[in-house]
C-alpha cells in the first residue's frame, strides 16, 4: 500500500448511518456532507445538488423527522439519527400521496426540485394533516421552484393531505 493510500485511508470515518429505516455502515471522508455521503457513498442519487450554500431547498431530507439541508450537514452528525429521503417514500410500487399529487397537479415539473420540496412536505403533513396554503407556503419559502410558479405546488400538497387524512380515517 502506498503512502498516499495510507493516508487517505486515515482520513476515512467508518460509520452506521440509518438511512429509510436500514442501518448502513459506510466510510467517507470526514468533511464530507451528508448531501455527498448520500449521493457518492450510498448510491441515493435521489436527493439533488443545488446550491450547496443552503439557499435552494433541493437537497432536503428528514433528520429526525425535521427538513433540514443535506448541503449544511455533515455526514459524522449523523450517527444515529433517522435520515429518510425520497427513496424510502414509496411503499414498493405504491408511490406516497405527495409523489402522486406532484405528478398529476404538475407540482413536478423538470423534477429538480421535487425530491426537496416533497420531503419539506412530508415533514408538515407528518406534523400538520391539514395545513392552509398560507401555512404550505410558509413551511416550504425555503424550496426554490423555477418551473411551477409554486401554485401546483401548493395545490399538490393539499390534496396530498387530503389523501392522507382519507387513509387514516379508513385505517381507524
Ligand atoms: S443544495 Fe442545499 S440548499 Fe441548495
Ligand atoms: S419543477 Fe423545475 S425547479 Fe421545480
Amino acid at each position: 500500500m502506498s503512502v498516499g493510500t495510507v493516508k487517505e485511508v486515515q482520513r476515512r470515518v467508518h460509520m452506521t448511518l440509518q438511512v429509510n429505516g436500514e442501518e448502513i455502515d459506510v466510510s467517507f471522508a470526514p468533511y464530507k456532507t451528508l448531501l455527498e455521503v448520500l449521493r457518492e457513498d450510498l448510491g441515493l442519487t435521489g436527493t439533488k445538488h443545488g446550491c450547496e450554500l443552503g439557499e435552494c431547498g433541493a437537497c432536503a431530507v428528514l433528520i429526525d423527522g425535521e427538513p433540514l439541508l443535506s448541503c449544511l450537514t455533515l455526514a459524522v452528525e449523523c450517527a444515529g439519527r433517522a435520515i429518510e429521503t425520497i427513496e424510502g417514500l414509496a411503499q414498493g410500487t405504491q408511490l406516497h400521496p405527495l409523489q402522486e399529487a406532484f405528478a398529476d397537479l404538475g407540482g413536478s415539473q423538470c423534477g429538480y426540485c421535487t425530491p426537496g420540496a416533497v420531503m419539506t412536505a412530508k415533514a408538515l403533513l407528518d406534523k400538520e394533516p391539514s395545513p392552509t396554503p398560507q401555512r404550505i407556503k410558509e413551511a416550504m419559502s425555503g424550496n426554490i421552484c423555477r418551473c411551477t410558479g409554486y401554485q401546483q405546488i401548493v395545490e399538490s400538497v393539499e390534496r396530498a393531505a387530503g389523501c392522507c387524512r382519507n387513509a387514516e380515517r379508513e385505517a381507524t
